[in-house]
Formats: C-alpha cells, sequence, structure tokens
C-alpha cells in the first residue's frame, strides 16, 4: 500500500490567510495542517508517500517535511501546476503507484479515527468512509439504500440527496490510474474525485464504511476553528509525529 497526500489547490476559502501560503500548512492547534494527514498514512505503516503540492509553495513542504527520514518514512513530491481537481492525483502519482494499491487524503482532512484496520486489509476495488453531517452540500453525497448498500454518489448536490459526506480518505487498486485517465473535466472544470468512485461503484467494487469518530475537513475559517478544538481536546495522545 503506497500513500498520497493531495496538498494543492488555491484555498481560496480562507484568504488572505492563504495568499501567501498553502492551507495546509497552517497551524492546527500545535501542529501544521498537514501532519494531521500524515500522521494518519503513517499510522498504518505506509513508508512511501507521495506528496502533491502547488508549484508556489514547493520549496516550503520541502523544507518543513524534508526525505521523510525524520518520520521514518519516504516522501515523493510532485508538482500540480493547475487545481485540476482530486482525481488529477491518480495521473500525476502513476508511476509512484504503479502496480500498487494506494490510499490518498486530502491534506485538509483531520481524522479522529484511526483506519489502519481498513488500510491493511484493503484488497482490490475502492473503499471511501462516510459520515453523517449537517451541510451535504459542501461534499460528495452517497445515498445508500434500505441495506445501507450505497447506491448513488454525487458531487456537491444542488438537490438534497442524503445526509452522508465522503470523507477525504481513498483507497483504490492500481486500476485507478487508467480509470482516472478516462475522465472528462466536469462542469466546473475538475476531474472529480466522485467519478472515480462511480467507475467502481458501477462495477460492484465499492465499499462504503462509516467514519465512527470526529472528521473535519478544515477548509473553511469555522471548519478550521473547530479543527483546532478537535487537536487540543482530542488528538494530542493520538498523534505519533
Ligand atoms: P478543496 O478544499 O476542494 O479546494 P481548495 O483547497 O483549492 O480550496 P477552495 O475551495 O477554498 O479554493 O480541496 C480539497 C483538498 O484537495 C485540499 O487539500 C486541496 C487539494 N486540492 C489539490 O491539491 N488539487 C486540486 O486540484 C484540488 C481541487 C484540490
Amino acid at each position: 500500500m503506497r500513500g498520497i497526500i493531495l496538498s494543492g489547490g488555491n484555498a481560496t476559502r480562507l484568504r488572505p490567510c492563504t495568499k501567501v501560503t498553502s492551507k495546509q500548512l497552517l497551524p492546527v492547534y500545535n501542529r501544521p495542517m498537514i501532519y494531521y494527514p500524515l500522521n494518519t498514512l503513517i499510522k498504518v505503516g505506509i513508508k512511501e508517500i507521495l506528496i502533491i503540492i502547488s508549484p508556489e509553495r514547493a520549496g516550503d513542504y520541502l523544507n518543513l517535511l524534508g526525505s521523510g527520514k525524520d518520520f521514518g518514512v519516504k516522501f515523493t513530491y510532485e508538482i500540480q501546476d493547475k487545481p485540476r481537481g482530486l482525481a488529477d492525483a491518480f495521473i500525476i502519482g502513476e508511476n509512484f503507484i504503479d502496480q500498487d494499491n494506494v490510499t490518498m487524503i486530502l491534506g485538509d482532512n483531520i481524522f479522529e479515527d484511526d483506519l489502519s484496520q481498513d488500510i491493511k486489509s484493503f484488497k482490490s476495488g475502492g473503499k471511501v468512509f462516510a459520515k453523517k453531517v449537517s451541510d451535504p452540500e459542501r461534499f460528495g453525497v452517497v445515498k445508500f439504500d434500505a441495506s445501507m448498500k450505497a447506491v448513488e454518489i454525487k458531487e456537491k448536490p444542488k438537490q438534497w440527496l442524503s445526509d452522508y459526506a465522503i470523507t477525504g480518505l481513498y483507497i483504490f487498486d492500481s486500476r485507478v490510474v487508467k480509470a482516472a485517465k478516462s475522465l472528462k473535466p466536469s462542469e466546473r472544470g475538475e476531474l472529480e474525485i466522485t467519478d472515480l468512485q462511480n467507475w467502481y461503484l458501477k462495477k460492484g467494487e465499492l465499499e462504503v464504511a462509516m467514519i465512527n469518530g470526529e472528521w473535519i475537513d478544515a477548509g473553511t475559517f469555522n471548519s478550521l476553528l473547530a479543527a483546532q478544538i478537535l487537536a487540543k481536546e482530542k488528538l494530542q495522545d493520538k498523534l505519533i509525529i
């Protein structure tokens, strides 16, 4: 299993704080934001981690994180020259992924749960994690049938579909590279991660599990504040880096 942290993007919703730095380098209580998703991957025992960053901030990431040696892992860096969407990570990561399975986590997503067992036991297909939220329109949303089987996944639905958001950690087998390359940009001009999930869902190969603990997408000022509080009150004794 290989790991990818997607840490580019524009972070327009956190302007002006992100005018001269990257969102994922902003402090979340006592660590830079990216340390939290890094913790999630390193705890699993993943040793090879690709960090995808924007060209303007590349030097900052290298200075902060280096080779990975200090954390007992190996970092590879790739530049995403434009924010083409979350699914672009698997095109950028083609050589890095090669024939392996891959867990991709968003650099601004903070998980309380330890997902090690789910990631370690993954064999093939795709696996994502859902969480009931009060603001599903901000996220990719999954609809379940009466037996809690996933039947539909939609990116930021304008009309209510369900209260279950898909969180920012995705496990796929290496076919995800081929699937990502076959995608067309959506109306907002991005390669959508929901289209990849639907690629696996249509084949009956997507598992959707539930997240029990807290999960925060720290991309807005309010969610960033909530992340600070979660980090201080609940995460400190769970962090290994
Ligand atoms: P978003 O929060 O959807 O986008 P953003 O970070 O650019 O923020 P905003 O909407 O406020 O402008 O992105 C989720 C995560 O994925 C975040 O860690 C940034 C990253 N990302 C990329 O690295 N490349 C991309 O092309 C996109 C769309 C996001």
